[in-house]
């Protein structure tokens, strides 16, 4: 993973602006099919977990929160590696529900990443993996991750930049980078929110996943099996009329198998020392 300074420079240009109030992914729906298309195999969490674990590493016998942890995909890979406690949070009854049927034993909360049902500096460090393009208040998510990290503590998010939006082969199915577009957030805005909440310091880095002979007629039918919330927000027949024409350009573009780079950024912020007066 490549480190960085928190720079516009790597991402989008300024005048480009999510919108204010992204289309939302009905994650009822999607919980019956999420673990399906998302299959949480070692191997594939496997850098998202050491991409968290390089910022929130050192919490040995510490407590972490997993803000939109869905059907707890990184929970306990998280507890594995970072010899910490994990609690996931989420919003959707249904994901969590799947989450409590793979794991009872774990530690598991219904709330809103926008108004978290924790104590103050009650966490050790908080993290949230592809979360932000959900959220209607993006800033106050980020501000309840301030509140809920102790002093001394550290956030993580994890998300697509719009360099990422641009170059994925998924981009090239009809309509989808119109609609992501409207639902991440730029990478520059995320580490403002961070900075205005009170972090610092401030920091991104790029998590780059290489994918290696993709066949065609696989991402087409994990597109087909809406396998990312954007085809959750297409009706049947968007993602009919649009699965030829996705096809076609694979082909035409990359050939029939071939091998891609997903770069997603993880902006982070440490929590400054509690001064003592
Ligand atoms: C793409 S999934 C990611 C789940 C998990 N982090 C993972 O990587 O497998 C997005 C998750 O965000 C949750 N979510 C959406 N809005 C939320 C909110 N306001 N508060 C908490 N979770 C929310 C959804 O229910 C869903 O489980």
């Amino acid at each position: 993973m490549s480190p960085s300074r928190c720079s516009p420079a790597v991402e989008e240009p300024a005048a480009a602006r999510r919108s204010s109030s992204p289309p939302k992914a009905d994650y009822e729906a999607i919980s019956k099919y999420y673990d399906e298309v998302r299959p949480g195999r070692p191997e594939t969490l496997a850098p998202w977990v050491e991409a968290l674990a390089a910022i929130l590493g050192g919490q040995k016998g510490g407590t972490l929160l997993d803000v939109g942890a869905g059907t707890g995909r990184f929970v306990r890979p998280m507890e594995a590696r970072c010899g910490a406690s994990v609690i996931g949070l989420d919003a959707s009854p249904g994901m969590l529900h799947r989450a409590i049927s793979k794991d009872p034993l774990g530690l598991w909360v219904l709330g809103d990443a926008q108004a978290l049902p924790i104590r103050p500096s009650a966490v050790d460090g908080a993290f949230m993996v592809m979360v932000l393009q959900h959220l209607a208040d993006g800033p106050a998510a980020i501000r309840e991750l301030y509140r809920v990290v102790r002093p001394d503590g550290r956030a993580v998010a994890i998300t697509s930049s719009w360099a990422r939006l641009a170059e994925t082969p998924v981009g090239l199915f009809p309509g989808v980078r119109r609609l992501d577009r409207a639902r991440f957030p730029s990478i520059p805005s995320v580490c403002r929110w961070f900075r205005e909440a009170g972090f610092d310091p401030v920091g991104v880095r790029y998590l780059r996943i290489e994918v290696r002979g993709a066949r065609v007629e696989e991402v087409v039918e994990r597109v087909r099996r809406r396998y990312i919330s954007t085809f959750a927000l297409m009706d049947d027949e968007e993602l009919a009329r649009g699965l030829p024409v996705f096809e076609r350009r694979l082909r035409e573009r990359y050939g029939p198998q071939f091998d891609y780079v997903n770069t997603f950024a993880v902006v982070w912020g440490g929590r400054p020392k509690a001064v003592l007066t």
